[in-house]
């Protein structure tokens, strides 16, 4: 089965082929919207809707001529229908069902951290079930044990912002331009951690929820009245940096103690930090746990880990009736199993 996937949910335009035969993928494209937005410092809704509907054709189109498949080739089609801006998510959506309509083919609504969480099933070595993930991207952070597709159940959530947004938000404290997690990733390279001290949030409490927005206001606190030279900036960063990560830490080694799973899957935007990389790696190697990630291309938003679950979903012979679906939130944990 060949399906082409659509990706609107945010400000990445993305395509992709997978063949579920083969078990590969045939092509993949992101236009990513990220310049257009960079000056407002975010992404504005309206203007990301409006340039997938100016995108999403050609770039459909470029896929399918990478991949060397013809429309009447495609046997499915699967487009992110949620969670995500609602606005973004109806062009894809819009997009993928008429698309399937016309070709005579079953169109998916596939879950968009469902995507995330699949991601390293691309890989050449692929993790196997089951498995304790961490998904960090810019609006969740969650721990999942997942036993199958459609098997997941959350163990931990962000109570308020999620990692990423950390991230960006803290960037633009800083002075960083949008989108401020790689930017401030890099920054920390050139800096020390412990010249300032930024708590460890919620390492006190037992459980495995988390939250970032107090460290937000502590790095805001601790630069008042501050020069902020480069020196300065990149100590912060790293400090920053340190925080999130300490916390990403602990609270995956709790869920390993905790669930005795025996591998985890590091999926999501945040998941491309090299720092974040580092420790998780170690904590397998200590651990005696296997740590897998998608490739850093496939941390952040992309259609190839739209195509993989939505072909797992459509090859198990679910499908949508002729309803566009777009859903601003969407529980991952009322997802039906697949087997
Ligand atoms: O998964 P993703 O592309 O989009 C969402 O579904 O949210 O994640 C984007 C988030 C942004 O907040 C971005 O700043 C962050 O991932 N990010 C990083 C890095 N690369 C992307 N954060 C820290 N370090 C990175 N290297
Ligand atoms: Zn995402």
């Amino acid at each position: 089965m060949k399906v082409l996937a659509i990706e609107t949910s945010c400000d990445e335009t993305a395509a992709a082929v997978f063949d579920g035969q083969l078990g590969r993928l045939l092509g993949h494209q992101v236009y990513s919207q990220v310049d257009m937005h960079a000056c407002y410092g975010g992404v504005v809704p309206e203007l990301a809707s409006r340039d997938h509907v100016r995108k999403l054709l050609p770039l459909i189109k470029a896929t399918l001529g990478e991949a060397g498949v013809q429309p009447g080739q495609v046997d499915g089609v699967a487009y992110t229908a949620g969670p995500g801006l609602v606005g973004a998510l109806l062009v894809g959506a819009a997009v993928g069902r008429s698309l399937a309509f016309g070709w005579g083919r079953p169109a998916l609504g596939v879950h968009h951290l469902e995507g995330h969480l699949l991601a390293p099933m691309l890989e050449p070595s692929p993790p196997s079930f089951p498995f304790l993930a961490l998904l960090v991207s810019g609006g969740h952070t969650l721990l999942a044990e997942v036993r199958g597709i459609g098997r997941y159940r959350i163990l931990g959530a962000s109570l308020d912002d999620a990692a990423g947004e950390a991230f960006d938000k803290t960037a633009k404290l800083l002075g960083l331009p949008y989108p401020g997690g790689p930017a401030l990733a890099r920054l920390a390279e050139d800096g020390r951690p412990g010249r300032f001290k930024l708590p460890r949030p919620m390492l006190d409490r037992p459980g495995l929820d988390f939250s970032f927005s107090g460290l937000k206001t502590a790095v805001f606190v601790a630069i008042r009245g501050l020069t902020l030279d480069q020196a300065t900036r990149a100590d912060i960063a790293a400090e920053f940096q340190q925080a999130v990560v300490d916390t990403l830490i602990t609270k995956c080694r709790r869920a390993l103690e905790h669930t005795g799973l025996p591998s985890l899957v590091v999926a999501g935007g945040v998941g491309a930090n090299k720092k974040l990389r580092q420790e998780l790696d170690r904590l397998g190697a200590a651990s005696g746990v296997r740590v897998s990630y998608p490739r850093p291309e496939f941390c952040t938003d992309n259609a190839a880990m739209i195509a993989y679950a939505g072909c797992q979903r459509l090859m198990a012979g679910e499908c949508d009736d002729l309803r566009i679906r777009a859903l601003a939130r969407w529980p991952l944990d009322t997802l039906p199993a697949v087997g």
